[in-house]
């Protein structure tokens, strides 16, 4: 029979999540089907608690419904509960269940383009304190990192983080992120700046370490403009599609049985994807 699965959140349009799942699914020669459900957020819970009903196995869910998900769990995985939300749904033995993944996926693509990027695990510094960046910062803290520092604009928001977290974490306030540039072994941009019709992302990087590893959520550019400064400058860097397309795999083997492989076939058809509707340069 075939196992069905979505992607929910209002507006789901721009999801690329069917494109991904849908990849793997042929790939793998898998009886599956991967959806996409408009959920807005009134009737979020409903729809979540009535997965089985409705015939799925499982789904993603995307903004705004990630902590109303989280609410109607029977059961959250670590990182769900760590972070009070989930985009990752299934059923087990009719509980409904539930993980956030993109901290994993964030991890996981470094591991996978970078090697060995963490191999001091000192001091990271974050920028932005929105629900990408608790994600990550989660993720970071569990890796082992020393200390993360976390700048943002609103600096209660860091704070709000900081105290979720544990000590690891220092609140910043973003104009001050200059000053512990010259310490870190990764910068992570999890603000909107650097975004398609957004500002540029403007800090100064001329301080940091020849090691340090550049790191963006934004994918739309590709190359923002802080990556294409940090290339030009000879660091490492790590654009945001991947952690898209790794976010992807705990679900996928959730649902479907295997662990799905990032190829850089899938992530061509991503790019092409993106291009065609527009939201990169050709
Ligand atoms: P998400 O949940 O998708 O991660 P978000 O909650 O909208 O995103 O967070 C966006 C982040 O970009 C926030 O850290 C925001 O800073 P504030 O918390 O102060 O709003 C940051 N951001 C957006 N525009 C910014 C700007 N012009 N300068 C500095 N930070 C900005």
């Amino acid at each position: 029979m075939t196992v069905r699965v979505c992607i929910t959140g209002s507006p789901v349009s721009y999801s690329r999540s069917p494109l991904l799942h849908g990849y793997w699914l042929k790939a793998y020669g898998i009886d599956g089907d991967y959806g996409r459900e408009e959920v807005p957020p009134a009737q979020a819970a409903d729809f979540y608690r009535s997965l089985a009903a409705r015939g799925y196995a499982g789904c993603n869910v995307t903004a705004p419904n990630k902590e109303i998900a989280f609410s109607v769990l029977d059961e959250a995985d670590e990182s769900a509960a760590a972070l009070g939300s989930a985009n990752t749904l299934w059923l087990e033995d009719g509980r409904l269940c539930g993980a956030s993944t993109d901290g994993y996926g964030f991890i996981a693509n470094l591991d996978a383009t970078v090697p060995g990027w963490d191999g001091a695990r000192k001091l990271a510094l974050v920028l932005g304190a929105g629900g990408a960046s608790r994600a990550i910062v989660h993720a970071m803290v569990e890796r082992g990192f020393e200390r993360i520092v976390l700048a943002n604009r609103t600096l209660e928001r860091a704070e709000a983080i900081a105290v979720a977290f544990g000590k690891t974490v220092v609140p910043l306030a973003f104009d001050k992120a200059g000053e512990v540039m010259a310490d870190a072994d990764i910068l992570v941009n999890c603000t909107s700046l650097g975004m398609k019709g957004a500002a540029a992302l403007t800090v100064d990087l001329s301080r940091l370490r020849p090691e340090a590893v550049v790191s963006d959520i934004v994918y739309v550019p590709l190359l923002t403009p802080l990556l294409t400064e940090a290339a030009a400058r000879g660091l490492r860097t790590v654009d945001g599609l991947g952690m898209l397309l790794h976010q992807g795999v705990p679900g996928f083997e959730r649902w479907f049985g295997v662990r799905p492989e990032v190829t850089p076939e899938l992530r061509e058809l991503l790019i092409a994807d993106l291009r065609a509707k527009g939201q990169l340069a050709a």
